[in-house]
């Protein structure tokens, strides 16, 4: 830690005060405003965090400004390329790359924790048959705490793994289960002969009356795109996952908020909405009027995909993804895809547009995403679970760093109060 500080002087009442400066491993300094308001009677004022650093982590450095991903130093290039999904879980989960023996153990705890308990079957048929998967998901998470009460001290380390293990082991098979009430098809068991991804898949396409074969081309993609998702340091849902544990909420009602958060469009909800948008357009010949209706300022229409508060040059996931999108889609039968093909020429447009091109709108991760899932048959209500499995290691991740962080208090922001002053109760006969 370094002795710099930075001081600060309320030109109003020549109050003064030195902050210290923090630097990280890598990244820009912090100040720390602590004391601010003991000392200087003020507070800040950040609405969507845009310079504000809420803890301090180790799991996941990005460079916006420069288009950098590490998982614990790791690039995420690297990654993608060569590591195993539940490889890279690991690795968030505990800081290191696994060994071939760690990584057996791992896959052999995750591999016999992803049954269901019984009991917990009954909360799907409780839900309508066309309920949004999403919605499940929420509630059947925030359900598990009623489950699970042998592991539930969030002071004790290893009941934080255990629920750890346990989340990142059932969320597949919670996820698929929600896909098939939704379809009205018997939920399928998991089966332990096969690795994370391929047994999504089958949880999600077999059925009781035949052998499924899960396909390697789309276990790889799954795997992919699974890794890409798994971490992203604190955006808004991991953020919220932080948030209500920082009160010592249980695991499984933090994960049932992030999962909340995750949803919206501006966030995870993101890789739906592009498929809506992209089937809103319909052909190529009305792109320039979508762009016109995203640049216009009193139309709440903006490109699905595009943006990213962090990244101001371009998102190394999107780049990756962009890339296998074109590998599987020509892997493919039916290479001819129009969608990708109608995501190309907006990308095209949108890039070459001086409005976007101002403000540094690229691509995201979720304006291919959807893309790859559609071309893997699954379902558009899906889409946004997915990235839930994945970011489940994420969230369990920055949950058990947060909770073992002597620094950690309760998240409690402040507020710039705007309503009445001070007034008196009026009857009700006076009003
Ligand atoms: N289409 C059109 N204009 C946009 C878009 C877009 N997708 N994104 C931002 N802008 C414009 C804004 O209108 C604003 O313009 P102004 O300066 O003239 O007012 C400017 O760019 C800055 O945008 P902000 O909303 O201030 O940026 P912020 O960092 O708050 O938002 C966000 C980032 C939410 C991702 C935004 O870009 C967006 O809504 N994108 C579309 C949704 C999306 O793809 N979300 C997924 C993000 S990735 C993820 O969560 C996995």
């Amino acid at each position: 830690m370094s002795n710099k500080t930075i001081t600060l002087i309320n030109n109003s009442d020549g109050r003064k005060t030195e902050l210290p400066l923090y630097k990280g491993t890598i990244g820009p300094e912090v100040m720390d405003i602590g004391k601010l308001y003991s000392e200087m009677g003020i507070f800040t004022f950040d609405p969507g965090f845009l310079a504000t650093g809420s803890c301090r982590s180790s799991i996941t450095y990005i460079d916006g400004d420069k288009g950098k991903l590490w998982y614990r130093g790791y690039p995420i290039e690297q990654l993608a390329e060569h590591a195993k999904f539940l490889e890279v879980a690991y690795l968030l989960l505990y800081g290191e790359l696994p060994s071939v023996d760690e990584l057996a153990k791992f896959e052999h705890i995750i591999t016999h924790h992803s049954m269901l308990n019984e009991t917990l079957k009954n909360f799907f048929d409780g839900f309508h048959y066309n309920a949004h998967p999403m919605a499940v998901m929420v509630g059947v998470v925030g359900s598990l705490s009623a489950f699970y009460h042998d592991s539930l001290d969030v002071n004790n380390p290893r009941h934080r793994e255990i629920s750890a293990h346990r989340m990142i082991a059932k969320m597949p098979t919670i996820a698929a289960a929600s896909y098939k009430h939704n379809i009205g098809e018997p939920l399928v068991y998991p089966r332990n002969d096969l690795d994370y991804c391929a047994n999504f898949l089958h949880m999600m396409f077999a059925t009781p009356c035949e052998e499924y074969i899960p396909d390697p081309v789309a276990t790889k993609a799954v795997n992919l795109l699974f890794i890409l998702h798994a971490d992203h340091e604190q955006n808004a849902s991991t953020s919220t996952v932080r948030l209500a544990g920082s009160s010592h909420a249980n695991p499984f009602a933090c994960l049932a908020s992030g999962i909340a958060s995750l949803w919206g469009p501006s966030h995870g909800g993101a890789n739906e909405a592009v498929l809506d948008m992209l089937n809103k357009i319909g052909d190529a010949a009305n792109v320039d009027k979508f762009i016109l209706k995203a640049k216009d300022p009193n139309d709440p229409f903006r490109l699905m995909g595009f943006g990213h508060r962090v990244y101001k040059n371009h998102d190394p996931r999107a780049t990756i993804i962009r890339k296998v999108c074109h590998e599987l889609l020509d892997s493919m039968t039916d290479s001819d895809n129009p969608t990708f093909e109608l995501a190309l020429k907006l990308e095209e447009v949108a890039l070459s547009d001086e409005y976007f091109v101002e403000r540094k709108l690229y691509p995201n991760v979720d304006f291919y995403s959807g893309i790859i899932y559609r071309a893997l048959n699954i379902p558009r209500s899906m889409f946004t679970v997915m990235f839930a499995i994945a970011r489940t290691v994420g969230w369990m991740a920055h949950w058990m760093e947060m909770m073992d962080d002597p620094d950690q208090r309760i998240g409690r922001p402040r507020q710039i109060y705007t309503g009445h002053d001070l007034r008196d109760y009026v009857p009700m006969d006076k009003r």
